[in-house]
């Protein structure tokens, strides 16, 4: 008889990668409980996507970060929780807030496997990172080192660039949709990164929590076919538009002087994708390759301009 499927909690379910989570662990068959907080007050359009998740068979609990006993009684009631916590400065950055859900997985002592609001570059990958984005690998260093100091069973997902953030743009901070006339190139344009699907990055996510293979290890999602350099992003645009852009290019002291203009919230940003798009931070490392486990899965992507299709895989180490 096949095992159970895990019941899941997702934290920050309302969110933009957590509300792929609430889908993406439904469609896999498992028990899914979202957790909401008493403080979204009025705003509607939650309480419509929460309505909608049950809807569709998510069971919703109440917990908030400021008391403690609701966030034990809705870990007590899963195997799994996932957290999809915010932490996008241009948005809203709460990564330590997972600290006290830590606090409550350790008490409650029932959960399997916790995976934290990670979801990007791999913060242990980031000792050099550059003030002030270093904060986000930071913030999330913290997460883990008291993830691991609890005896909490873990997997951490490594994303790489979520694909609506950067593909919409052709690699240009602060644009999401894509110009039909000119593109400012990063430096060359020609370090590789790596871009996901978010719904891909949910699914895969939630393929990773029951699997023995991932239990205290980072998952790596890099499709091979989704390592594309910011100029590759552009030839496939161009393709599918018919027409060649206009292409400018900002140097990385240009890049870095400009930055100092903005504010704080758009530097964290523009640090990611300095590390990003002029260094290759995504790719200037290896993973173990020995334990490369190709999923038996594809998936064509849906985001602009990648209509690509990308066989999916994942490494874990
Ligand atoms: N690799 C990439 O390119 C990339 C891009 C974006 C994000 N990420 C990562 O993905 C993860 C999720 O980010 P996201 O953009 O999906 O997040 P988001 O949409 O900004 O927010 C996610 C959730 O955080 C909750 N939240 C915010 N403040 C809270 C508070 N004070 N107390 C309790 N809950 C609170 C929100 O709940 P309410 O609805 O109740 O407010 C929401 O459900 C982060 O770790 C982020 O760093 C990676």
């Amino acid at each position: 008889m096949a095992a159970e499927k895990s019941k899941v909690l997702i934290v920050g379910g309302t969110g933009y990668l957590g509300k792929r989570l609430v889908k993406a662990s439904l469609a896999a068959g498992h028990q899914t409980y979202v957790l909401h907080r008493p403080e979204i007050g009025v705003d509607i359009d939650k309480v419509q996507l929460l309505l909608s998740f049950k809807h569709q068979g998510a069971h919703l609990l109440t917990g908030s970060f400021d008391d403690h006993h609701s966030l034990v009684n809705a870990v007590k009631v899963v195997d799994v929780v996932i957290c999809a916590i915010s932490g996008v400065h241009i948005r809203t950055h709460q990564i330590l807030l997972q600290l006290k859900l830590v606090h409550a997985i350790k008490e409650a002592g029932n959960v399997k496997r916790f995976l934290p609001s990670e979801f990007g570059t791999d913060p242990a990958k980031m000792d050099n990172a550059m003030e002030p984005g270093r904060i986000t690998f930071d913030d999330k260093m913290k997460v883990r080192k008291a993830i691991e100091e609890a005896g909490i069973p873990h997997t951490y997902v490594s994303a790489n660039c979520f694909a609506g953030y950067f593909l919409g743009g052709l690699c240009q901070p602060g644009q999401i949709l894509p110009s039909k006339d000119h593109v400012v190139l990063l430096g060359d344009g020609n370090p590789p990164a790596i871009y996901v699907d978010e719904d891909d990055i949910a699914m895969y996510t939630i393929k990773a929590i029951d699997d023995p293979r991932t239990l205290n290890k980072t998952v790596y999602i890099s499709p091979p076919k989704n390592i594309l350099s910011q100029r590759q992003v552009v030839e496939i645009w161009e393709k599918l538009i018919g027409k060649e852009l206009h292409k400018s290019s900002i140097s990385k002291e240009e890049f870095l002087a400009a930055m100092k203009e903005q504010d704080y919230s758009e530097q964290v940003g523009l640090t990611h994708y300095y590390h990003v798009c002029y260094e290759g931070c995504l790719t200037n490392f290896e993973i173990g390759m020995e334990e490369w486990k190709p999923l038996n899965f594809i998936r064509k992507s849906t985001t602009p301009p990648s209509n690509n299709t990308c066989a999916a895989t994942y490494n874990y180490h």
